[in-house]
């Protein structure tokens, strides 16, 4: 009976409206806090993040700066969490970030209401954007331990016995490389949280309950036209639960598994369509802070992930790549130096997958760890004249004309043609980065040879609007200015009515290849403290619950 009722479901569930990895693959996302984004009317409450309660932003806010992101070239969004959290105040503030569930079938009206969050989903589609929400399936919240399972929870949570048996998982729970001495079982049956606000995990070994998300997610998926999904606390469920949460989403979902290892990371790449590339966040963000950084460690992430990831065939879609997130420290309060922050943001941008910027990067925000990095955006007043505005734009068009010039351009994995631990040569034809971490006041000498262009193509460094000629062997010789990046891409791919570098754009911006259709990733963000960038361990131990 309950079989086949959920049967039905499942079988009504969206599958021909959804978006697949391939839709996805031409898209950049724009992450988001909805809290923190925008107001309905406009208006822009003091928000001290230290305060860790919400501030007013919604859903109507979101559809009233659409122009905003659309404007610097990104075509999809990824939203907080939309579900309804534990209501007042907690020892870690209120649930503004919307990763403490208390009811997965009601929405967070702190947010908007239903019909809102319809009208954002129709507003982005209107606009051949698309929709990513985050979801939280590992735990529901509590104020209290233990929680108050019947008051506290709707059906099928309102019992103790919808939960693993409590026990919080500590440091010495997680593999520990290159001496994988953790112990997986706990790591997806313990809780995390604490003893003041504990995660309850749910018990997704039984039937019942895995069927209540397969049915929950095929549903919001549906009543939402939702485009794609973000996985929060990937790690923390057995892998194979997850295959059958992605089909019923019937929308591309990328998953974050936070690990430094491709070794650890790579095998959920064969349950989910796609994960967030954390473990080339660790050596980016360690290569780009200082000059004394190592951007070999980079290149050599990216070959362990291209030998690793994928289903049995390595493909750009099984990955996300982002600088910055709502869970670690911001970039742009670790260095000062522009020129290595516009050298990092590039990164995500010349990657293999799909972009991720967090929301507040473009207005240079600079907040340390979780609370600080959820600033308020209307602090910024929206100021579209900032340099890395004009550098998201640039990053964006550059993707575009890429594309638009090579049909195989998603699909080629990144090579890297230059690789001095200082100086990292990355091509993706027809896209050529040259990134470097010498800082403002170096000049690196380039000097790439077979760099794939046509003798003597006019080519465009996207970042300063120069003009670089290639030499008669398709080689790349040029000088970049005060150590920023230079992104290269055909003058003729660049669309002569475009809005980056008009003057040297020689394209009339015809496609050679047919732009794909609307369709949905799904992906999740996760609160945990930064490891990596502390020194600490490769996985992430300690487990802020905020
Ligand atoms: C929330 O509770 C914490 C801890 O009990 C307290 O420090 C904080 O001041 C409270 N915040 C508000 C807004 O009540
Ligand atoms: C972590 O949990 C294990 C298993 O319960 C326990 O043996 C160990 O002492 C704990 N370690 C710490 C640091 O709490
Ligand atoms: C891992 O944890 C589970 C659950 O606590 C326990 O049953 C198992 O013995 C542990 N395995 C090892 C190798 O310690
Ligand atoms: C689907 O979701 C909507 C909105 O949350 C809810 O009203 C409805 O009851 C759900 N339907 C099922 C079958 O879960
Ligand atoms: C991985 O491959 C298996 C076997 O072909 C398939 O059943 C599964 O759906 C694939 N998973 C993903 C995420 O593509
Ligand atoms: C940089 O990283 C590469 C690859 O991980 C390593 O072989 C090399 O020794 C490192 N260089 C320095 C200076 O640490
Ligand atoms: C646009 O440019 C392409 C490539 O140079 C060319 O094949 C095409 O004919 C041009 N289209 C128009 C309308 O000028
Ligand atoms: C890409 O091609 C489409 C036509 O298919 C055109 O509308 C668009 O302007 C082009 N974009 C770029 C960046 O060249
Ligand atoms: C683009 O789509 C059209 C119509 O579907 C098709 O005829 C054409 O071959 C496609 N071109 C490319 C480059 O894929
Ligand atoms: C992961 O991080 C740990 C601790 O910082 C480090 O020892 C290890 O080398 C890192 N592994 C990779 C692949 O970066």
């Amino acid at each position: 009976m309950r079989a086949a009722a959920l049967l039905s479901a499942l079988l009504a569930a969206p599958a021909a409206l959804a978006a697949s990895a391939s839709d996805w693959q031409s898209r950049t996302i724009y992450q988001l806090v909805t809290d923190r984004f925008a107001t309905t009317d406009g208006s822009g409450p003091a928000c001290d993040t230290s305060d860790r309660v919400y501030c007013g932003g919604t859903w109507q806010g979101v559809i009233n700066k659409l122009d905003y992101i659309q404007g610097m070239g990104f075509d999809a969004i990824w939203i907080s969490p939309v579900v309804k959290n534990l209501e007042g105040n907690t020892t870690e503030g209120q649930a503004f970030h919307g990763y403490w569930t208390q009811d997965p079938t009601q929405l967070n009206q702190h947010f908007g209401s239903e019909s809102d969050l319809q009208a954002l989903s129709t507003a982005l589609h209107k606009r051949g954007m698309y929709l990513m929400v985050d979801v939280v399936i590992n735990h529901l919240a509590a104020p209290t331990n233990p929680p108050q399972y019947t008051s506290l929870y709707s059906a099928p949570f309102n019992t103790d016995s919808s939960f693993h048996n409590e026990c919080f998982i500590n440091a010495t729970d997680y593999p520990n490389p290159p001496v994988y001495a953790g112990n997986q079982t706990r790591v997806e049956q313990c809780w995390l949280g604490d003893n003041n606000l504990p995660l309850a995990d749910i018990n997704t070994e039984n039937q019942d309950l895995v069927n209540f998300w397969y049915n929950w997610v095929a549903n919001m998926t549906k009543t939402y036209s939702i485009d794609g999904l973000r996985i929060d606390t990937v790690k923390h469920v057995r892998q194979d639960f997850w295959t059958g949460f992605s089909q019923n989403a019937g929308v591309w979902c990328v998953g974050e598994v936070l690990a430094n290892e491709t070794q650890y990371v790579g095998p959920y790449t064969k349950f989910l369509p796609a994960v967030l590339d954390y473990p080339t966040w660790f050596p980016l963000i360690n290569g780009f802070m200082t000059p004394q950084g190592n951007l070999s460690a980079i290149a050599d992430t990216v070959q362990q992930t291209q030998s690793t990831y994928g289903n049995g065939s390595y493909n750009g879609n099984v990955l996300a790549s982002f600088l910055e997130n709502h869970d670690q420290p911001r970039f742009g309060g670790q260095t000062q130096d522009q020129s290595l922050i516009m050298n990092a943001m590039a990164w995500p941008f010349v990657q293999d997958g799909i972009p991720i910027m967090y929301y507040g990067q473009e207005q240079a925000y600079s907040g340390g760890a979780d609370p600080a990095n959820r600033e308020a955006l209307w602090l910024s007043g929206y100021e579209t004249d900032k340099p890395l505005v004009k550098h998201a734009m640039a990053l964006n068009a550059a993707r575009k004309a890429a594309a638009n010039a090579s049909s195989s351009f998603y699909s080629t994995p990144i090579k890297f043609l230059q690789n001095t631990g200082t100086q990292l040569a990355v091509s993706k034809p027809p896209l050529l980065a040259l990134l470097s971490n010498q800082g403002s006041s170096s000049s690196p000498q380039w000097s790439v040879a077979s760099a794939g262009y046509k003798a003597n193509e006019d080519l465009v460094d996207v970042v300063s609007c120069t003009k670089v000629t290639a030499d008669s062997n398709g080689g790349v010789s040029t000088t970049a200015q005060s150590g920023k990046p230079v992104v290269l891409v055909p003058a003729s791919a660049l669309p002569k009515s475009g809005s980056v570098c008009q003057s040297l754009a020689t394209g009339n911006g015809t496609s050679t290849t047919n732009q794909s259709s609307a369709a949905a990733p799904r992906a999740g963000l996760h609160w945990t403290s930064l490891a990596a960038a502390l020194g600490v361990a490769a996985f992430i131990a300690k487990v802020v619950v905020a």
